[in-house]
């Protein structure tokens, strides 16, 4: 095996769906994906709930997205001058994303979030940080003692609560004129009170400091506008990723023009954030977004999936625990950690892909049927785990 960990992607590895000494024959590998389902080497066709990690809103291979990207490479990928893409897609994004009246563009969202941190560092003239969720793998935001990372860098940002406005407030004051920027992912296993994002918005004024909405996962998928627009927030800056070019590499910083103006002085660049292909397909994809209201139909369908976990979770007591999350990115949660690992591989037994953690995503291409059906299999498997000598 030539690549250390078995793939490049953490979350894909066998052990993180499947946990530890996975027996053969589960799915490792992809060949194809469609819509909502997907093919191992095998052949063997899944339904799949956890969706590229949520990089996809649309479903995969979505035409319209894919006629616009086999377009762009038609066009040439790459040139030595930027292309009208770029501007028009964030043209496209000021319209749709309140807060983001500049916007520059990235490939990843460790890079973009990373891009976010710099901008709000140059903007204050200040280090300190705080943190709240997954903002990828650069050094930043990693825990204190992490392999490779300088203790003096992670010295610098400190871990927040998700959804303790008084803790909030003792934190960012406590930081105070040293605080650069107050880093959140919108959504953690539920959503933001308003009071705790009241809290935020209100302290980071106070000390002149920012706020930054990680919404690589929640943008395009709990709103158009994304949590920024469904829960409020007012963020100074916001990160998207993962469902911007439904698949396609591509994330964006943005937010209030005299922060993002300050990307002239901080170096922020990189040679392939202005390839055609993801700028395209990202165009194509707030196409689709917008004209069937894909936020919309995620919520629905989500809730079916929500409502039916719940509904598992009432009826294996001594299995489950309420789910977790929204519907359109949501997980169960489990007795013990076995459950989990047991339910991930009996489902895909029975031809589903559901995730054992955070998070599970619909998409465009779910509907009711199909989350009818993830159902059965999840129901199936628990049957056979609550059944004695399971
Ligand atoms: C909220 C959030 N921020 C940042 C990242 C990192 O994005 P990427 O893996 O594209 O670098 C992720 C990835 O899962 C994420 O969910």
């Amino acid at each position: 095996m030539r690549i250390p960990g078995f793939t490049s992607t953490a979350s894909k590895r066998p052990e993180a769906l499947f946990g530890p000494g996975a027996p053969r024959g589960l799915p490792v590998r992809f060949t194809r994906s469609e819509g909502a389902r997907l093919w191992d080497e095998q052949g063997r066709e899944y339904l799949d709930f956890v969706m590229a990690l949520g990089a996809v809103g649309l479903g995969y291979g979505h035409p319209a997205v894919s006629r616009a990207a086999h377009a762009a490479v038609d066009a040439g990928v790459v040139g030595s001058l930027p292309p009208e893409a770029e501007e028009r897609l964030a043209e496209r994004l000021a319209g749709l994303v309140p807060a983001m009246e500049r916007t520059r563009f990235l490939k990843t969202g460790a890079e973009a979030v990373a891009a976010a941190v710099r901008l709000a560092r140059t903007h204050t003239g200040r280090d300190g940080l705080l943190r709240c969720g997954y903002h990828g793998w650069h050094d930043w935001c990693q825990s204190p003692g992490a392999p490779g990372v300088p203790g003096a860098v992670t010295a610098l940002a400190e871990e927040l609560p998700f959804n303790d406005p008084e803790r909030a407030r003792a934190l960012i004051r406590l930081i105070g004129d040293r605080l650069a920027a107050v880093v959140i992912e919108p959504v953690i296993e539920g959503p933001p009170s308003a009071e705790w994002l009241a809290v935020l918005r209100e302290e980071t004024r106070r000390v002149g400091a920012l706020l930054v909405f990680d919404e690589i996962k929640t943008g395009f998928r709990v709103a158009l506008g994304g949590a920024a627009e469904r829960y409020g927030g007012e963020p100074d800056l916001v990160v998207l990723g993962k469902a911007l070019a439904n698949g396609f590499p591509l994330a964006a910083v943005g937010g209030r023009r005299a922060v993002m103006e300050d990307a002239r002085r901080a170096w922020i660049s990189s040679t392939l954030a202005t390839e055609l292909v993801a700028l395209a397909a990202a165009e194509a994809t707030l196409t689709v977004m917008q004209g069937k209201q894909v936020p919309a139909h995620l919520g629905a369908v989500g809730r079916v999936l929500f409502d039916g976990l719940a509904e598992l979770a009432l009826r294996y007591p001594l299995l489950l625990d309420a789910p977790a999350g929204v519907p359109e990115m949501c997980f169960l949660k489990y007795r013990n950690e076995e459950t989990g690992i047991q339910l991930a591989r009996r489902a895909a037994e029975r031809g589903v892909l559901f995730k054992r953690s955070a998070y599970n995503f619909v998409s465009l291409a779910h509907d009711g049927g199909l989350v009818e059906r993830g159902l059965e299999a999840l129901e199936e498997s628990l049957a056979e785990l609550a059944s004695p000598g399971a």
